[in-house]
């Protein structure tokens, strides 16, 4: 079983890159993949970079090349469930690309047109698994809440009340981001499972833009720690 493990960010892919016992590093699409053990797993490590277009053809390039079973995706994003605080951590039930908008063609807002898919589903067992490893976290003395929710992708940094409302009440999510969709559906065209592990660095109000720098690497550092543990038991 080999594991592909993206974070978007240096900060969220670093301490992972100082665990992993490396056995080589190729550089495709001018990004960077890690190849090697991680807790007695085989892994490829990578950065994908910021967005839905990087992260997706990050996701491609592991399944294609590296041959990875199983896709996880570890990083931060803003609160968007009124529950959640900075440092909490979502897993995704599943995600949506909240910034996809052909509803002038009848298309439902998130909708991929002519694919009849708005929703792309996390595997149920690697949910179960991060969620788990989240309980474990905790449970060492971490004062965090660890939630099963939609996570909302988008090409966009939210940072006002009025946008992280709307995505609140249109999608039903639960943390916004700029990745995990656009890894949802390339591993759904793939038939690979995938989960998304997000730590909440701010709410994506209008404090977000102060907030994310303050917290992005304690939160960062939190989703680290959960897929470490997730590890244990993939
Ligand atoms: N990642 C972390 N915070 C975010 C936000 N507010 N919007 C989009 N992506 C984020």
């Amino acid at each position: 079983m080999k594991l592909g493990i993206i974070g978007a960010m240096d900060v969220e892919i670093e301490l992972l890159k100082e665990d992993l016992e490396l056995k080589s590093e190729v550089k495709q699409a001018n990004i960077k993949f890690y190849e090697g053990n991680l807790n007695d797993k085989e892994v490829v490590l990578v950065r994908s970079g910021v967005g839905k277009v990087n992260a997706a053809l990050c996701a491609q390039i592991l399944i294609d090349r590296f041959g990875v079973d199983k896709v996880i995706f570890t990083g931060v994003a803003g609160a968007v469930d009124e529950k959640l605080d900075v440092g909490d951590i979502v897993i995704s039930i599943d995600t949506i690309q909240h910034d996809l908008d052909a509803t002038p063609l009848d298309y439902e807002l998130g909708e991929v047109p002519e694919m009849d898919k708005i929703i792309f589903k996390a595997d149920e067992e690697l949910v179960e698994l991060a969620k788990e490893a989240g309980e474990k976290v905790k449970e060492s003395g971490e004062d965090i809440k660890v939630i099963k929710g939609r996570v909302l992708s988008g090409d966009q940094f939210i940072a006002s009340v009025e946008k992280v409302n709307w995505l609140r009440e249109k999608f039903k999510g639960y943390c916004a981001e700029m990745e995990g969709a656009a890894v949802g559906q390339a591993c759904f065209l793939n038939d690979t499972p995938f989960v998304v592990i997000r730590s909440m660095s701010d709410k994506a109000d209008g404090s977000a833009d102060v907030d994310y720098p303050t917290f992005m690497k304690v939160a960062a550092d939190r989703s680290y720690q959960i897929v470490e543990e997730m590890l244990n038991n993939i």
